[in-house]
């Protein structure tokens, strides 16, 4: 379905879903950025502005995406790949349409590689099943097999997302998990990189920015060394694709993961992008209606990508939503995108490095670094100030920050804290809002006496 002004199947009432959304902005305007996104004119405790630097978390969502969820309920609400009715196939149609979008916004040679799932985790999910599965499916599936002897590489620096299901794979297949460690700067230390990718290593998982210390990884590296070994590379994107171009032909990554909710779309949609042949050789993860050819009682046969993995009725308004997003975000830019967020950053970073007893976990300079900037505080006595402290006091002052270990402990094991304070930014942050929580450290200090 193209977007058209009017669509006759809406029985001659415009249908905004369908409707064009507007040309490309010139130039970045974040204060016009800002007016896109209804909770940035929330208030909270005592009236105050919400200044919100919670954005790795989850990001806010634009008016856009909000109105093509609603106008999807409220125009076009069927299920997908069953009917033949008028609703059912604008539905299909939609959704669809949306994988046409995800595909074109990460430069995926065929619509095709795009799987729709519920979130990073359940992308990397099914990589990982898909991999153990292998172990009972036919000679297509060898190269996906795993054992005894057989290693995974990942990194130190991990989220949850990327580390558990590696961990769960190796313990179900008997296979050894490795991984790569942190510099005391907050980047990968590559001076064993190829003991921990050695010609055992079948699969080398790892992070594009780190949802943590922001460090932006050096992919080239490592897809080069999983190449002369001939591992499969599986690349986390949650923390890059919401705020940097990304094309996976250039990455040259076999399969990559994200999730919608960080880049300004819906909650409970996420996407694996996986190269055609590789996902054609792939045994399912989940079974049920939708992934099947034919079914008898006694066995199934699997349909073809991308409907093999996605099981059951699919996350339709949310894909629809994170059309829009991908539509709003192209029309922004990802470079100016990157770029503005780039400079939020390099002021963060300057302006949070003067803040007495204040020492930030993970590259303290821009370069290769996106917008997550994690802290801990020192008081003048010379102890920690515990972050849910600082975040409670921010949080009185309207300002939103992530504490804790951020899905990330082994990260925070590295450095010898036992939780951070995260700010962290988006395409709509300001260096005005980097302000405000400098002021706001600076009450937590006079609070507690740093
Ligand atoms: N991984 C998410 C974060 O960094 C939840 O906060």
């Amino acid at each position: 379905m193209t977007d058209t002004e009017t669509d006759p199947r809406t029985g001659g009432r415009p249908s905004p879903l369908l409707a064009g959304v507007g040309g490309p902005r010139s130039g970045y305007d974040v204060e016009r950025v800002r007016k896109d996104f209804p909770i940035l004119a929330r208030r909270v405790h005592d009236d105050r502005p919400l200044v919100y630097l919670d954005s790795a978390a989850s990001s806010q969502k634009p008016t856009r995406v909000l109105d093509a969820e609603r106008d999807y309920y409220e125009l076009h609400n069927a299920n997908v790949h069953r009917g033949i009715h008028t609703l059912a196939e604008e539905a299909t149609a939609l959704y669809e349409n949306a994988r046409d979008k995800l595909a074109a916004f990460i430069g995926a040679p065929r619509r095709d590689e795009i799987v729709f799932a519920k979130n990073s985790s359940e992308a990397l999910n099914l990589v990982a099943y898909a991999m153990s599965n292998a172990a009972t499916s036919g000679p297509e599936a060898e190269r996906f097999r795993l054992g005894p002897g057989d290693e995974v590489a990942i990194t130190e620096m991990e989220h949850h997302s990327n580390l558990v299901p590696w961990q769960m794979l190796c313990r179900r297949t008997g296979a050894t998990l490795r991984w790569i460690g942190i510099t005391d700067d907050g980047r990968l230390d590559l001076s064993n990189l190829d003991q921990v990718i050695n010609e055992r290593t079948k699969l080398v998982s790892f992070v594009h920015q780190s949802n943590i210390l922001g460090t932006v990884n050096p992919v080239a590296t490592l897809v080069a060394r999983a190449r002369e070994v001939g591992a499969l590379v599986v690349l986390d994107g949650s923390q890059s694709v919401p705020h940097m171009p990304v094309d996976v032909v250039a990455l040259d990554v076999d399969f990559l993961a994200f999730t919608g909710h960080k880049m300004c779309g819906p909650t409970g949609i996420g996407v694996l992008w996986g190269r055609g042949e590789l996902l054609a050789a792939m045994p399912p993860f989940l079974g049920g209606g939708e992934m099947i050819e034919l079914v008898t009682m006694e066995s199934s046969t699997y349909a073809d990508p991308p409907h093999r993995f996605e099981a059951g009725t699919p996350m339709i308004a949310q894909a629809v939503g994170l059309g829009a997003a991908v539509d709003y975000l192209t029309d922004l830019g990802m470079d100016a995108i990157a770029a503005h967020e780039h400079d939020v950053t390099a002021y963060a970073l300057e302006q949070l490095t003067a803040v007495p007893g204040l020492r930030i976990i993970g590259p303290t300079d821009a370069v290769d670094r996106g917008g997550a900037v994690s802290f801990v505080l020192t008081g003048s006595d010379g102890r920690a100030l515990h972050p849910h402290d600082v975040g409670q006091l921010l949080d009185e002052l309207g300002i939103a920050v992530r504490v804790g270990q951020h899905c990330a402990r082994p990260v925070c094991l590295r450095f010898g804290v036992p939780a951070t304070t995260r700010a962290s930014f988006h395409l709509y942050s300001t260096r005005s809002e980097v302000g405000a929580l400098v002021e706001g450290l600076g009450h937590v200090g006079r609070f507690f006496g740093t």
